[in-house]
């Protein structure tokens, strides 16, 4: 091939927050119908530096050249006349508009009239959904009601509504399942056999091999290896990049012997009209359950009732032999029951509020004497979570929201590791964590039922339920279809008992 420019060139990138170097002269180069994956563990400056390129972050130094020519990059709008898409890794969808408005957002407005401008946008916006294999989800439906899978398709709407020439996807397939992943990872091979290029941010280091064609591997706001071979660089390579060090792989070790101790969670008959099947279920202490299903199947609805956020149509929950009262979060809370939910941002961190004030905010009474708050007990607690999970920075004080999203996550799980739970409901509690700090919170979640809390975990991951769970209920349509010990079971087996049969790929 000629010597062309690559369509994207990005060189000594520097953007700095208040005490943090986010990116440190990072180079970038991106070819015209390629997947350009970017690695890196939490907070390592990969959203930083996609949002440099998506022009929502103006560099403080370094320069950008779009095939060839040096540009600037001075608001999103102008990222996007170049044919920039960016689908963010919080999704950044505007609840209260529809389907359609969402899609044209920022769009230039038409000379048309009010309603027959968003006529066309409803049907430009329909094609587009058919075009990417969702024809259910309505234009005309507010945002606010879709699930996270159909949100990160009106986002895919969105940025191919545009003339595109680069997508960059952040984190795109962590909400999603595996058809749907096999889904958008169609959709991308169809845009770069167009040339059109994706820049792709992911954890799973198997989509790695599966779509992508380059590496870049960032660490502490630098890159320190550039356009590696997606398929062929061994992962304990590309991990010693990424981390600095060998990572163990293995989970850690299960209890010699079964736990035989009197179950503390018992459920009996659960269930809720249109969402999950009557469920029986025992949970000992010192005992860690999976639920494997497809996103849809039930699994966080269970959570959720058993927490009591939702009212159960029929069955009970008993902690100790004490039935709960039903749809009581109180209640629950009270029996010891800890539930770490799935959308951390809406449902559980306090953005503005510091890591210590997030971490502490569900244990306040134990860090309370007579109505004070012991605020050195608290900041003492809070720090040794964020150590034990290795937040970064490892400053506790500093706000939430400045924050990486994996460090978010791990902000939400610190919490409910400190509050001393007896049963603790964990679900998707690696969303978005980094392959090293994966395997230390897999390490905690063990040492803390070794020393006898009963935990009950959902994750899309099925190697992650077979391999941290002692028993695992497989769940099809809001019903069990299959109860094993994880060492009885493989990935396919599961995959196929979820997927209904349907041969696993
Ligand atoms: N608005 C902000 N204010 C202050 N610091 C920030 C801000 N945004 C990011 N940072 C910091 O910049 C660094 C890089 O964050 P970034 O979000 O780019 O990480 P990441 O590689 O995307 O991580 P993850 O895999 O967790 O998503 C982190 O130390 C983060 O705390
Ligand atoms: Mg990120």
């Amino acid at each position: 091939m000629a010597q062309e420019p690559p369509l994207l060139s990005m060189s000594g990138i520097v953007k700095s927050f208040p005490g943090v170097r986010a990116l440190d002269g990072v180079d970038l180069d991106v070819q015209a119908g390629e997947v350009h994956c970017l690695l890196g563990q939490n907070g390592a400056g990969k959203s930083t530096l996609i949002k440099v390129l998506a022009g929502a972050h103006q560099p403080d130094g370094g320069t950008i050249r779009w095939r060839g020519e040096p540009v600037a990059l001075r608001s999103p709008i102008a990222a996007m006349r170049l044919g920039i898409a960016t689908i963010y890794q919080e999704l950044d969808l505007v609840e209260h508009l529809s389907v359609a408005e969402n899609i044209h957002l920022g769009h230039e407005p038409t000379t048309a009239g009010f309603v027959v401008r968003r006529k066309t946008e409803r049907t430009a916006a329909s094609l587009l959904l058919d075009r990417l294999g969702h024809p259910e989800i309505r234009p005309a439906s507010p945002v606010r009601e879709l699930s996270a899978a159909q949100r990160q398709i009106v986002s895919m709407a969105r940025a191919l509504s545009h003339d595109v020439r680069l997508i960059v996807m952040d984190e795109p397939t962590a909400a999603l399942d595996p058809d749907e992943v096999d889904n958008l990872f169609r959709i991308v091979a169809g845009l770069t056999a167009a040339g059109v290029a994706v820049v792709h941010i992911s954890h799973r280091l198997e989509e790695i091999r599966r779509i992508g064609d380059r590496v870049t591997v960032l660490k502490d706001g630098r890159a320190v290896a550039g356009g590696l071979p997606a398929r062929t660089t061994p992962t304990r390579d590309v991990v010693a990049l990424m981390t600095g060090r060998d990572v163990e792989y293995a989970f850690p070790g299960r209890p010699e012997r079964e736990p035989d101790a009197e179950p503390v969670l018992r459920v009996r008959g659960l269930a809720r009209d249109g969402e999950f099947a009557p469920v029986d279920l025992d949970l000992r202490p010192g005992e860690i359950v999976g639920l494997a299903g497809l996103v849809g199947s039930g699994r966080s609805e269970i959570l959720e009732t058993i927490y009591g956020a939702r009212r159960p149509t029929a069955g009970s929950v008993s902690v100790d032999g004490r039935t709960l009262r039903p749809g009581s979060v109180r209640s629950a809370v009270r029996a010891g029951l800890g539930l770490a939910p799935e959308e951390r941002k809406a449902q559980a961190l306090l953005m503005p509020e510091s890591v210590t004030r997030n971490v502490s905010v569900s244990s306040l009474s134990r860090f309370s004497r007579a109505g004070w708050v012991d605020r050195r007990a608290e900041r003492a607690a809070a720090r040794a979570a964020v150590r034990e999970l290795s937040l970064r920075p490892d400053d506790p004080d500093v706000p939430v929201r400045t924050l990486s999203g994996g460090n978010q996550q791990k902000t939400v799980l610190a919490r409910w590791l400190l509050r001393g739970c007896r049963v603790l409901l964990l679900d998707e509690p690696t969303r978005g964590v980094d392959v090293g700090a994966r395997a230390e919170l897999y390490a905690v979640v063990r040492r803390l039922a070794d020393e006898g809390l009963a935990v009950l975990l959902v994750s899309s991951e099925v190697p992650e339920v077979l391999g941290l769970a002692d028993r695992v209920l497989v769940l099809r349509e809001g019903r069990v279809v299959h109860t094993a010990p994880a060492r009885e079971l493989d990935e396919h087996r599961v995959l196929d008992l979820v997927m209904e049969g349907t041969p696993a790929t």
